[in-house]
């Protein structure tokens, strides 16, 4: 990987045990950015060995449990990564659920938790790096920019998603906190961004690749032909999270091998 100029400065990683998360922070960590690698209680475990990874690598990381819907721990877990790295320059807004069902079977709790998880949770993250970057101030030497959100969205932030409605909708909502935040802090140096991946190789999709059967349908949906492996994703990230992307603000990069170009349209219509 080049060099992205990452060295001194702050990540914070949300949902970074497993899959997307944890290859964000392993990139950024493996980069020269101190990590900090949020979890969820039940995955304390996995969290101390990307910390582990991180700093076999040379790197710094911490593991720090917060459930990010929840305004007083993600106040928390600000607060120890500020207590540890003295500040934050990079939020990477990746902890999200999918639970889905018939919409007539879909009860408040189910709406509300993949809400409350995936788009109220970049909410407080979101504002808790932003109070964090305008208290430090500029550092130049670290970053042409105050400081780096990128949020994770998905191709279903534009593509509806039958049986997966409250996933789809905070997906959305994603994409327009995102815009509407990159528009709002552009001028305070800051920069918001979005990847929206398709179908990447996961826990949360395992049921889609885990067969042959399963894969082979979900590659009729995809034009290049393989699943996305964290690792695409995680590149990307970092790129945003770096200032070879600086003049970057407000815009999703597609990373879906195609997913979102409508491909059953090829050849039809
Ligand atoms: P994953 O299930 O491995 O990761 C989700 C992570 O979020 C887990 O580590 C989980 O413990 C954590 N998490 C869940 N609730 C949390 C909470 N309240 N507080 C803190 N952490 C919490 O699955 P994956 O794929 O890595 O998902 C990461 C993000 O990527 C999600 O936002 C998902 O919507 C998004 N995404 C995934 C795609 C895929 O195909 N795998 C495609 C598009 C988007
Ligand atoms: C979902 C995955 C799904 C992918 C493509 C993601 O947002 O979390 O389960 O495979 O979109 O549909």
């Amino acid at each position: 990987m080049p060099d992205l100029g990452l060295s001194g400065q702050v990540a914070v990683v949300t949902g970074a045990s497993s899959g997307l998360g944890q290859a964000c922070a392993l990139t950024l960590g493996l980069a020269g950015a101190a990590v900090v690698v949020n979890h969820l209680p039940r995955s304390a475990d996995a969290a101390a060995e990307v910390v582990t990874r991180i700093e076999d690598g040379g790197g710094r990381a911490l593991a720090v449990a917060a459930d990010i819907s929840r305004e007083d721990e993600v106040e928390a877990l600000f607060a120890r990564a500020v207590d540890r790295f003295g500040t934050v320059h990079i939020l990477v807004n990746n902890a999200g659920v999918q639970d889905g069902t018939r919409f007539q079977d879909m009860s408040l709790t189910q709406w509300q938790r993949v809400l409350d998880i995936n788009l109220t949770g970049q909410f407080l993250c979101a504002r808790a790096a932003v109070r964090e970057f305008l208290r430090r101030g500029m550092q130049p030497e670290l970053s042409c920019a105050l400081g780096k959100i990128i949020c994770m969205s998905s191709v279903h932030q534009i593509i509806p998603w039958a049986f997966e409605t409250n996933y789809a909708a905070s997906k959305g909502g994603v994409m327009l906190l995102m815009q509407s935040l990159a528009q709002e802090l552009a001028p305070n140096r800051i920069r918001v961004n979005a990847v929206a991946p398709g179908a990447i190789r996961t826990p949360i999709n395992r049921p889609a690749w885990e067969t042959p059967q399963a894969l082979k349908a979900l590659l009729e949906l995809i034009p290049y032909g393989r699943i996305g492996e964290p690792a695409d994703v995680a590149q990307a990230v970092a790129w945003l999270a770096s200032d070879l992307s600086d003049y970057m603000i407000g815009t999703t990069l597609f990373i879906d091998g195609g997913m979102a170009l409508y491909p059953s349209f090829r050849g039809h219509g």
